[in-house]
C-alpha cells in the first residue's frame, strides 16, 4: 500500500522546501479509547454540531443505514448480470444472478453517508468483498461502483464484488471508522462506526480519567489547534490523501479532484505557513460543510485584500463575491456521480482547462 510510503525522491524533485510528513504516526497513537459518547459530556458544543458532520456517519452498519431502510429494494442490470439488494427482517440481502447462477450474501458495513455514494461490504468464506455496485444519491439507484467499469467479470463471485486483499479492509475501516484500525492491524471485536471525536484527537481514555479526577490534562489528547497548511494537509491527508500520496498514485485527469489536499498544494494560493490557506480555516472539523459560496468569500479577503501589498493578484477584475463559484470548478468524474470542488484555486479559462 503507498499511503503512508514517502517517496522523497519524488518529493524532493518538485517540493524541495516540504519537511517530511507526519501522516504516517496517525494510527499508531498509544491508549485506549473512551467512546465518543463520554467526550459529548464534556464538550456538549462540538458533539452537538458533530451529528450533521457526514464524517461522523462515514460508516453505517446496515441494521441502521438510513439508505437500506425500510422496505429498501433497488434492482440493476449489467448483462449478463442482474443485481438486487432488498431488506428481509433484520437483514439485507444482496443477490446476484447471471448464466444460471444466483449468489445471495447478507451485506454487513455501508461505507459512505451517501452523499456522492454508498459501498457495501459484505463477507464470503470469511473474506470481506466490497460489492461490484453502490448507491449513487445523483441517481436515486445503483450503477457499477467506481473503478468497476473496466473489466468483465470471470466468475458470479466477481460479478458480486472485489476481494478486499492485503492491507486493504485495515485501510478501509480505518478511514471510515474509530478503533477499527489500531496501529498495523484491523480488529473489528469493538469500534465506533464513522469518524468521531477519538479518529481526529487521539485515543482519548487517559484524558478522560485525569478530567474526571481533576488532574493536569496537558500532554492527554491531541489539541489539534492552529495547523499551518502544511500540518493540516498532512493530518486531514490521513484519510483526504496528502499531497504525496496522491503523486505516488499517479492518478492524474479530474478523478484527483477528491483529493482536496493535493489540489491545493498545487494552487498559487498555498504557502506551507500561512494559517490563512489552512484546511481548517474554511472547514470547521465538528461542524456541517457549509454549502453557500459567499460563506468562504472572507477567507479569499484575508488575502486578497486592497491592503494586502504582498501580493500581485490582491483583487479581482471579474466578481466581488460568491468567488468559489467561478475559482474552485467543480467536476464531475463520470463514474462518480458527483461534482467534487476542485481545490486548486485558479482562473479557469475553459472547461476541459485541468491542470493535474
Ligand atoms: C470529565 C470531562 C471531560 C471529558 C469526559 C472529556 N474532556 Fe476534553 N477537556 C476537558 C477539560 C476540562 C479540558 C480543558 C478545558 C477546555 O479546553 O475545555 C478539555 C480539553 C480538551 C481538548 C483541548 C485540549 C487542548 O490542549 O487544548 C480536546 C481536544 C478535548 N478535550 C477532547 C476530548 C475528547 C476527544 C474527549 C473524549 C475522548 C474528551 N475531551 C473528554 C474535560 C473533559
Ligand atoms: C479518520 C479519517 C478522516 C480524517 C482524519 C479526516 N477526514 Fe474528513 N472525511 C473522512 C471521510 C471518510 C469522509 C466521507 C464521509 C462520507 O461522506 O461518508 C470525510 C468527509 C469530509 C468532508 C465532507 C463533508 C460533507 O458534508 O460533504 C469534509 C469537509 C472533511 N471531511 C474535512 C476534513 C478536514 C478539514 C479534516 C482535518 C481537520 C478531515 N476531514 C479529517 C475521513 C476523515
Ligand atoms: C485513506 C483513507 C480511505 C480509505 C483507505 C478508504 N476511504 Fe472511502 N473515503 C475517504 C474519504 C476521505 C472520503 C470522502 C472524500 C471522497 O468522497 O473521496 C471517502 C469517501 C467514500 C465514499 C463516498 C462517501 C459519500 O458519502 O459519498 C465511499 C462509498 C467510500 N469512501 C467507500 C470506501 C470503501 C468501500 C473503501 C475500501 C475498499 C474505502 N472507502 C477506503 C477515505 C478513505
Ligand atoms: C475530523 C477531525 C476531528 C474530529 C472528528 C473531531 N475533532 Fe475536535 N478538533 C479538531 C481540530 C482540527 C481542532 C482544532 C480546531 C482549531 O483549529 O481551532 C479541534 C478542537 C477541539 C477542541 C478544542 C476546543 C476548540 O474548539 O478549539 C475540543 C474540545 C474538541 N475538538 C472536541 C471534539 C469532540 C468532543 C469531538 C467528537 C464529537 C471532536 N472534537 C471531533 C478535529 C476534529
Ligand atoms: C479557501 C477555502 C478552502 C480551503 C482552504 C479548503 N477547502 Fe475544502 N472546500 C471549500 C469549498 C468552497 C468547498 C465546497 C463547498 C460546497 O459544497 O459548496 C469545499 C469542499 C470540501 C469537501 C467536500 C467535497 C465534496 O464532495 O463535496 C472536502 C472533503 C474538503 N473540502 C476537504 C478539504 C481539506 C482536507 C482541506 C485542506 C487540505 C480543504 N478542504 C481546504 C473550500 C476550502
Ligand atoms: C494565504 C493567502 C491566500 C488566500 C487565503 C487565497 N489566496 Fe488566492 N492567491 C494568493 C497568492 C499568494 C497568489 C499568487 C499571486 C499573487 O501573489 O498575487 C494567489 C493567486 C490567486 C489567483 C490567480 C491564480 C493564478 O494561477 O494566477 C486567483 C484566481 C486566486 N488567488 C483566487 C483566490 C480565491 C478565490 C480565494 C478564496 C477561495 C483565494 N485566492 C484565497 C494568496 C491567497
Ligand atoms: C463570475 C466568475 C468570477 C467570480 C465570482 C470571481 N472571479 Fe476572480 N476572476 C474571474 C476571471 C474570469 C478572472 C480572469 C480575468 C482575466 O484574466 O481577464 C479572474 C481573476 C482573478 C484573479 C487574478 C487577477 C489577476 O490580476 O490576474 C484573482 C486574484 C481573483 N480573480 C480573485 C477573486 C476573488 C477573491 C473573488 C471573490 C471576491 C473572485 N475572484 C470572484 C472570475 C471570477
Amino acid at each position: 500500500m503507498l499511503l503512508f510510503a514517502a517517496s522523497l525522491s519524488v518529493w524532493a524533485q518538485s517540493r524541495p522546501a516540504l519537511p517530511p510528513p507526519t501522516a504516517a504516526g496517525f494510527w499508531n497513537a498509544a491508549g485506549e479509547f473512551a467512546g465518543a459518547s463520554k467526550c459529548a459530556a464534556c464538550h456538549p458544543q462540538q458533539a452537538a454540531k458533530f451529528v450533521g458532520n457526514s464524517m461522523s456517519r462515514a460508516l453505517e452498519p446496515v441494521s441502521n443505514c438510513k439508505i437500506l431502510a425500510g422496505n429498501v429494494h433497488f434492482t440493476f442490470r449489467d448483462a449478463p448480470y442482474s443485481y438486487e439488494i432488498r431488506r428481509v427482517g433484520d437483514n439485507v440481502l444482496y443477490r446476484v444472478t447471471g448464466a444460471g447462477e444466483t449468489m445471495e450474501a447478507p451485506l454487513l458495513y455501508a461505507f459512505g453517508q451517501g452523499k456522492a455514494g454508498q459501498t457495501y461490504v459484505f463477507q464470503v468464506d470469511g473474506q470481506f468483498y466490497e460489492s461490484r455496485v453502490s448507491y449513487y444519491a445523483k441517481l436515486g439507484g445503483l450503477d457499477l461502483t467506481v473503478g468497476a467499469m473496466n473489466a468483465s467479470p470471470s466468475s458470479l463471485l466477481v460479478a458480486a464484488g472485489r476481494v478486499m486483499s492485503g492491507n486493504e479492509p485495515r485501510n478501509c475501516f480505518g478511514c471510515h471508522t474509530t478503533g477499527a484500525r489500531v496501529g498495523g492491524t484491523l480488529q473489528l471485536a469493538h469500534f465506533e462506526t464513522g469518524v468521531q471525536c477519538e479518529s481526529c484527537h487521539g485515543p482519548g481514555a487517559a484524558h478522560v480519567a485525569a478530567a474526571t479526577s481533576g488532574k493536569a490534562l496537558a500532554g492527554t489528547i491531541r489539541p489539534l489547534k492552529a495547523m499551518a497548511p502544511q500540518e493540516s494537509g498532512e493530518f486531514c491527508g490521513a484519510c483526504h490523501r496528502t499531497w504525496e500520496t496522491v503523486m505516488l498514485m499517479g492518478i492524474k485527469g479530474i478523478n484527483n479532484a477528491r483529493f482536496p489536499a493535493y489540489r491545493l498544494a498545487n494552487s498559487a494560493c498555498f504557502s506551507l505557513d500561512d494559517a490563512r490557506i489552512s484546511c481548517t480555516v474554511c472547514h470547521d472539523p465538528h461542524g456541517a460543510l457549509v454549502e453557500d459560496d459567499r460563506y468562504y468569500d472572507s477567507k479569499c479577503a484575508a488575502c486578497h485584500n486592497k491592503g494586502n501589498a504582498a501580493l500581485k493578484k490582491q483583487l479581482c477584475p471579474v466578481g466581488k463575491e460568491r468567488c468559489t463559484s467561478c475559482h474552485m470548478q467543480r467536476v464531475e468524474p463520470a463514474e462518480a456521480h458527483h461534482a467534487f470542488p476542485d481545490h486548486w484555486i485558479r482562473v479557469v479559462r475553459s472547461k476541459s482547462d485541468y491542470p493535474n
